[in-house]
């Protein structure tokens, strides 16, 4: 049984949580407060499902799911997350996040940034264009005409080939929009973005080539 640490139980970490438990993974997952305030969540989702700090979430992942805005000052557990497969679902939002001065200019992505943060962990940005719900509401089996497609980005080909299979059980096929500095074509305000509630592997591959350098969004 596969474990999968989720740091962060918002709207995506929770929603990635339901996801996990219902394709047979088992969870363990953290915020920022405390465990003892996961409770409903882990009655929710049962007995596959525990709640830890963040620390021993990602100590105890197979692979870990960073469900947490970046900050500049690091503020995810680099040790317990040494050697690890590490999901990253940031996106950046300077209103929400404040500037990165090297992100603004094209100098790095975000995920670079992350990557830098977790230099013995192997950073794959996924899950960051589609909207929580969507996590089940999008899914299709294997195989079905027209399947809802996700990107991923890496610097590390197994954390893509991990992205692929997981996707694929949750019910998405994949597009590679690896490397990491490739990252921003799916970011906030690009064609891969604006298009989240529906788009084909093609579609997809599509709006990723499309991509042109913009201004953030200033705002939600
Ligand atoms: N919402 C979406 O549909 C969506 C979709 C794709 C990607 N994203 C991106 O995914 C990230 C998370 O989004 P969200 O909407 O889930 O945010 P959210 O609802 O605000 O949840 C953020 C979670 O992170 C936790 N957290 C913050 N700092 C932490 C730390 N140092 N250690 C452990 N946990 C920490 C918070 O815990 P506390 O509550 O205890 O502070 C909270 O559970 C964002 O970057 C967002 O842009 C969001």
């Amino acid at each position: 049984m596969t474990t999968i640490g989720i740091i962060g139980a918002g709207e995506v970490g929770s929603q990635l949580a339901r996801a996990a438990v219902a394709h047979g993974y088992h969870v363990v997952i953290a915020n920022s407060r405390g465990p003892e305030t996961l409770t409903h969540l882990v009655e929710e989702l049962g007995p596959s499902a525990r709640a830890a700090t963040a620390a021993d979430a990602a100590a105890a992942g197979d692979f870990v799911i960073i469900a947490v805005p970046l900050k500049p000052a690091n503020d995810m557990p680099v040790e317990q997350l040494a050697g690890k497969i590490v999901l990253d679902t940031n996106n950046y939002m300077p209103w929400r996040d404040g500037h990165f001065p090297v992100v603004d200019s094209g100098e790095k992505t975000v995920h670079e940034l992350r990557q830098e943060q977790l230099p013995t962990s192997k950073v794959a940005k996924a899950f960051t264009h589609i909207q929580a719900p969507r996590l089940f509401l999008s899914a299709r089996p294997v195989g079905t005409p027209g399947r809802h497609a996700l990107s991923v980005s890496s610097d590390h080909p197994e954390a893509v080939e991990l992205v692929t299979r997981l996707y694929d059980a949750f019910g998405f096929d994949t597009v590679d929009n690896s490397p990491l500095s490739e990252s921003w074509r799916s970011g906030p305000g690009q064609p891969a973005w604006i298009s989240h509630t529906h788009q084909t592997r093609d579609q997809l591959a599509a709006h990723l080539a499309e991509a042109r350098r913009i201004p953030y969004p200033t705002r939600g």
